[in-house]
């Protein structure tokens, strides 16, 4: 069937602002929306920038806005959006545009740094093997599944109204090592977020939840971590519980 497509445009070196450009193209309701660009790309505009690379929701990098909401251009389908064989394409909302739908990811990851994304282990040799059981993995599951593709980040409004709030995907990030059984940094990680830029700049707006692709609570597992630093401040280190 015929699809129209309207994709935002802006080329730093010649545009002096974003635009919108119209292409046409004949797609299958079956079709991702990754499959329309890279048609649009491949037959009509190669000029056409866009990031992706697994195309099957594993690598993050084709966050964008699709009608007006944040998804994953290669998780959705022509056939899934109401709006009949009108598309609009815009890059994620927060970040500065590179070029079309390209944005600066680095303060993301600048941020994802800053929460010390790996174990901190006590000096335990790094040979061993680091054991943990089942019910102890289930507690961070759900941040396992984080994919970095930042759509909890752009949709936040927090983020949008303090650049310096650190958002919900590191904050997931963090959650992810604070509740590790095999993590020793436990109290550290704490005192780091404990602050308005951390995470009490959040404030359960849900919208973060609302997008995930990959289907995290990641209010609720900010508000763990919240509970945490509560019963940090009241009382003597203990180990964290769910
Ligand atoms: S291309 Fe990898 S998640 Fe979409």
């Amino acid at each position: 069937m015929k699809c129209s497509f309207t994709v935002y445009r802006f080329d730093p070196a010649v545009d002096k602002k974003g635009r919108y450009q119209e292409y046409t193209l004949e797609a299958e309701r079956t079709d991702k929306i990754l499959d329309c660009l890279n048609k649009i790309r491949w037959e009509q505009d190669p000029t056409l920038a866009y990031r992706f690379s697994c195309a099957h929701g594993i690598c993050g990098s084709d966050a964008m806005v699709i009608n007006g909401r944040i998804e994953l251009a290669c998780q959705k389908l022509v056939k899934d959006f109401k709006t009949g064989n009108n598309f609009v394409i815009e890059p994620l909302p927060l970040f500065s545009v590179i070029k079309d739908l390209i944005v600066d990811m680095n303060p993301f990851f600048a941020k994802h740094r800053h929460i010390r994304p790996y174990l901190i282990t006590a000096g335990k040799a790094l040979a061993e093997e680091f054991l943990q059981d089942a019910a102890q993995q289930a507690v961070i599951e759900p941040a396992l599944r984080c994919i970095l593709c930042a759509s909890c980040t752009a949709a936040c409004p927090i983020n949008r109204a303090n650049g310096e709030y650190l958002g919900p995907a590191a904050l997931l990030r963090a959650f992810r090592y604070i509740f590790d059984s095999r993590d020793a940094a436990t109290d550290s990680r704490l005192v780091q977020i404990d602050s308005p830029e951390g995470v009490w700049g959040c404030k359960s707006m849900r919208w973060c939840t609302d997008v995930c692709p990959k289907g995290i609570p990641v209010t609720k597992c900010l508000g763990q971590i919240k509970r945490l630093v509560k019963q940090r401040a009241q009382g003597p280190s203990r180990e964290p519980r769910p």
